[in-house]
């Protein structure tokens, strides 16, 4: 929104575009905006809707197809809002996506992130008021519900944002939520529960306060259904936040830094249940509830985040011709996909999650976010490890070598199945939240789910302000720099090496274990060069997927320190390839999935000198005696195990509880070439989110 800063509409739609294209790495369906028709300050107002199905591209090509919209008109202040959706309710398609709308008139239009589980009670008593709802989305009962509070007010100087506190009281579920209103030209509400939502602030004055105070209604909670006869404390310059003296000042709302990062790193976390509001260049917050943090005022903090930190770099078309011997700093080098960038990133990301951490003279290692909970985690009757998709596979990946170092009982979860088990919990747990976004909301579910029963909780994520990394009693920072691709990777690799590093932080005082965390320490400090080895195969593992990418389907096996390498690679492969495949432990082979083998089903078995290597070369045996002809991924001295091999990629050898994370890589880049050479946009696999916000 900007106040006081002439903008033409072509710089206000490149504004909201660019912002839905920093997103875009998210996942979506569709796409769409709602700006100002006319000039506001033109008596007929008019808010002109333009959605898409499909990409942002389509919705830029769109808006300026539009003969109504004048790219030339200046506008002194406008608000414009814009959203890409991921379908949960109702299929993608331009009706379904956002802003929804209140009526054919357009008097409201509301964007949403997350899902309001009571809207079939809403859309009822709406529908049975005479409402008429166009769409399949939940979203859409919100707009009709403003428009129903609205049309009932008792007053006529109603606030946009009292209309707002009114309608989310009505509200269940979890909603960041944007909305706009011919009714109130040039001002703006946004609020939020369980989903996340961050203002960044702009402006070339000084700001009349660094630290906006909360305004609470001057009623209890019981008083709730009375809201209308309670009275808000008058705003005053000190309650709002405004550049001094009224100057041009620009408020960006988004659900992601990400989106707004070009225009200002200055920017104010909103809390569940935060109503914030920009009229006449002035914002202010109110909330009908104390927060749970309690906190009287929002900060304004300054993110450390650059523009160039999430850019690909240029793009080539075409990976074949590229050596692989060059240089593959993240900056350095041209790449096809975020995903590529991302994996060639890692033997630098793996090294910022260590720097500073690691001391390799004296075998320490000080994570700053955990030090002054350690003794509270060394009493505490066990670990639980609570994360999704990849994330999870991270805790599966280190879970034996944390139960070999913190001597605790280690439990590693999929926050959804936590959940819905009810998993008894008790204040002398200690539950990890693993989340590359922070944002994950079955995973941030499951940590409000713990912190209500007392436990100590502790987040790992790749997110600073992240809603996981805020509400975590304290945490671990991952530190391997934005990641963009939907398939995550680097992430991977620094969440492992964040909980190693955990557990050797943990074992700091046991004598007994100091040899083998030395063993790991000297893994740890030749992890980047022997990743840089592992990436150097890239040629081969790309002649592996010529092989393959016609297949339909895939099986990954091994098992020990390795098993959560063949889960990674399979939901990868599933992730970017559309085909099937599974990640299967080596020693329930002959429990079921042996019956899937024979001379046609490719099969890839991970096989690493460790303790489980005698116990790999049974399961092996069990597939070649079915005439498989394994692909194996081995160690480079392993002459055993190749001998049975249709095909070998011999990796590195490190300590057995880092192995994972070179052996995870090839599987990595196969995914990644299978997807290429099957034709599909890796970066956007089709129905998948990078940050899925909704239960
Ligand atoms: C989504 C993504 C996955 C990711 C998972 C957990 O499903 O598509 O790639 O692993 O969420 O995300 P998080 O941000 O919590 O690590």
């Amino acid at each position: 929104m900007n106040y006081r800063v002439p903008r033409t509409r072509k710089e206000i739609f490149e504004t909201l575009i660019k912002g839905l294209q920093r997103l875009e790495y998210r996942g979506y369906d569709s796409a769409g905006v709602a700006i100002d028709g006319n000039n506001h300050e033109v008596k007929e107002r008019h808010i002109q809707l333009v959605k898409k199905k499909g990409k942002v591209k389509a919705l830029d090509e769109e808006l300026y197809k539009q003969d109504s919209m004048d790219l030339k008109v200046e506008f002194e202040t406008h608000f414009g809002i814009a959203h890409t959706r991921w379908a949960t309710h109702g299929v993608p398609s331009a009706v379904n996506s956002h802003p929804q709308r209140s009526d054919k008139g357009n008097e409201f239009v509301v964007i949403h992130n997350g899902i309001i589980t009571n809207y079939k009670d809403l859309r009822k008593f709406l529908e049975s008021k005479g409402y008429e709802f166009e769409s399949e989305t939940d979203t859409e009962t919100i707009a009709k519900l403003i428009k129903y509070v609205f049309d009932n007010r008792e007053t006529e100087d109603i606030t946009f944002s009292t209309l707002v506190e009114r309608v989310i009281q009505q509200l269940e579920g979890a909603f960041a939520l944007v909305f706009k209103s011919i009714h109130y030209p040039g001002e703006a509400v946004a609020t939020r529960r369980g989903s996340p939502l961050l203002i960044g602030v702009r402006s070339k004055c000084k700001l009349s306060t660094e630290q906006i105070p909360i305004l609470y209604r001057t009623c209890n909670v019981e008083n709730v259904k009375n809201i209308c006869k309670t009275r808000m404390k008058r705003l005053d310059s000190s309650t709002c936040l405004h550049a001094v003296g009224d100057k041009a000042v620009e408020f960006f709302f988004a659900s992601d830094a990400s989106a707004i990062i070009e225009h200002t790193n200055r920017v104010i976390f909103l809390e569940d249940d935060d109503i914030a509001a920009v009229a006449d260049g002035k914002l202010s917050i109110h909330r009908i509830k104390r927060s749970a943090s309690d906190d009287p005022s929002r900060a304004i903090q300054t993110l450390q985040m650059e523009l160039q930190q999430i850019m690909k770099g240029s793009i080539i078309s075409s990976l074949r011709g590229r050596s692989v011997a060059e240089d593959h700093g993240p900056h350095l080098c041209n790449f096809s996909a975020f995903m590529q960038k991302e994996i060639f990133e890692q033997p630098e990301s793996v090294f910022n999650t260590m720097r500073g951490r690691v001391n390799f003279e004296t075998n320490t290692v000080l994570l700053g976010g955990l030090k002054d909970h350690l003794k509270e985690i060394r009493r505490c009757r066990r670990l639980i490890v609570i994360g999704c998709g990849t994330s999870y596979h991270a805790a599966v990946a280190t879970r034996q070598v944390l139960e070999e170092l913190t001597e605790l009982p280690v439990m590693v979860e999929l926050a959804s199945d936590f959940l819905d088990r009810n998993t008894p919990v008790f204040r002398d747990d200690v539950c990890f939240f693993v989340s590359q976004s922070g944002e994950t909301a079955d995973t941030l579910l499951a940590l409000r789910y713990c912190k209500d029963r007392r436990a100590l909780t502790v987040g790992v994520t790749n997110t600073v302000g992240s809603s996981i990394s805020r509400e975590t009693d304290c945490g671990v920072h991952i530190n391997a720099g934005p990641e963009i691709g939907v398939a995550s990777t680097k992430a991977y690799t620094s969440q492992f090496i964040s909980l190693v590093m955990f557990g050797l932080m943990m074992s700091e005082d046991r004598i007994s274990l100091q040899n083998r965390r030395q063993e790991i320490i000297r893994g740890l400090r030749s992890l980047p060069e022997l990743i840089k080895e592992v990436l150097s195969l890239e040629e081969k593992i790309h002649d592996l997927a010529l092989e393959l990418y016609t297949q339909r389907s895939l099986l990954v096996m091994g098992r020990g320190y390795n098993y959560a390498t063949c889960l990674e690679g399979a939901l990868k492969i599933k992730e970017i390839t559309y085909m099937h495949s599974e990640g299967i432990l080596a020693g329930e082979l002959k429990h079921g999935p042996l019956a899937l083998v024979d001379k046609q089903m490719p099969v890839i078995m991970v096989i690493m000198k460790d303790p489980c290597f005698a116990k790999c070369q049974n399961a092996l045996q069990q597939v070649t005696a079915r005439q498989g002809r394994p692909i194996i991924l081995c160690c480079k001295d392993d002459t055993e195990s190749s001998k049975f091999a249709s095909k070998t990629i011999e990796l590195p050898h490190t300590v057995d509880c880092l192995q994972g994370i070179l052996s995870v890589i090839p599987l990595q880049l196969l995914s990644f070439h299978l997807a290429v050479l099957r034709g599909y946009d890796v970066d956007f696999p089709r129905n998948l989110a990078k940050s899925v916000t909704v239960e």
